[in-house]
């Protein structure tokens, strides 16, 4: 995709600042890069800009200043229709699992490979092992409201990962759940990232990081402050 050589950095954040339309300076001039493979935690207390950075990383919006390439590709300068090509090398995982209440685990899951054009067989073959990987085997045919918060959110992975994405963006993650659930989910992250996923987890629960040697990125009123390994 980027044909500019496998040394790049595989999320160059440069400059970036974002300012809302009602004038909010939710970033200011924030610049860092991940490697491929990298797992960073990207951390700050409630308003810093965490969640903003990473919706410009999704292009869910734009910088108002500053570049952002992934992939060695400027997120900015890159035509409307081209996002949803970019958008299948990022699976992305929120707080809130934002699972489709009317459709069941697997359909859930299935439709991030149908709007990619795999046929049902390819489709039925990837889903079932990635529930069967995530511990949701058998859990296929349930809906979103019939399984606990720690099952939703595994269900929302499993639908982030199937298309095997080279990128992973939580935000938050772990927000709704209990300390055994936050655990698994952290599994399930460090395993992506023994395979190769790079990892960027937006939390501001400090104990996710804690003690381990995990590269951490903090925010403060949308500055970086400090970073560190
Ligand atoms: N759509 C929006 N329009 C205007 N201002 C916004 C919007 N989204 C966020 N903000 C503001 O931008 C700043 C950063 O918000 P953001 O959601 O990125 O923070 P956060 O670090 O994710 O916080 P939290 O930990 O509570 O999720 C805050 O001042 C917030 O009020
Ligand atoms: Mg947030």
């Amino acid at each position: 995709m980027n044909g500019q050589g496998d040394d790049l950095p595989i999320i160059a954040i440069k400059g970036v600042s974002k300012r809302y339309p009602n004038d909010v300076v939710a970033l200011e001039n924030i610049s860092f890069s991940l490697e491929k493979g990298e797992f960073c935690f990207l951390t700050g207390p409630s308003g810093s800009g965490k969640s903003t950075l990473l919706r410009l990383l999704y292009c869910a919006e734009r910088p108002t200043s500053g570049d952002i390439f992934i992939d060695g590709v400027n997120v900015k300068t890159i035509k409307q229709t081209y996002i949803p090509i970019l958008r299948r090398r990022i699976g992305v995982v929120f707080q809130d699992f934002k699972l489709l209440q009317d459709r069941t685990v697997f359909e859930n899951v299935a439709l991030a490979l149908e709007v990619i054009g795999f046929n049902r067989d390819q489709i039925a073959l990837r889903v079932n092992k990635v529930l069967e990987n995530l511990g949701l085997g058998g859990k296929g045919k349930r809906y979103p409201q019939e399984l606990s918060g720690g099952e939703q959110q595994r269900v929302a992975i499993a639908r982030a990962i199937v298309n095997r994405p080279p990128i992973i963006l939580a935000d938050e993650p772990t927000g709704n759940l209990d300390p055994q659930r936050t655990m698994e989910v952290l599994d399930i992250m460090d395993e992506l990232n023994a395979r190769g996923t790079t990892i960027l987890f937006a939390t501001h629960d400090e104990r996710l990081f804690e003690g381990t040697m995990r590269r951490v990125v903090r925010l403060q009123d949308g500055r970086l402050e400090v970073e560190y390994s």
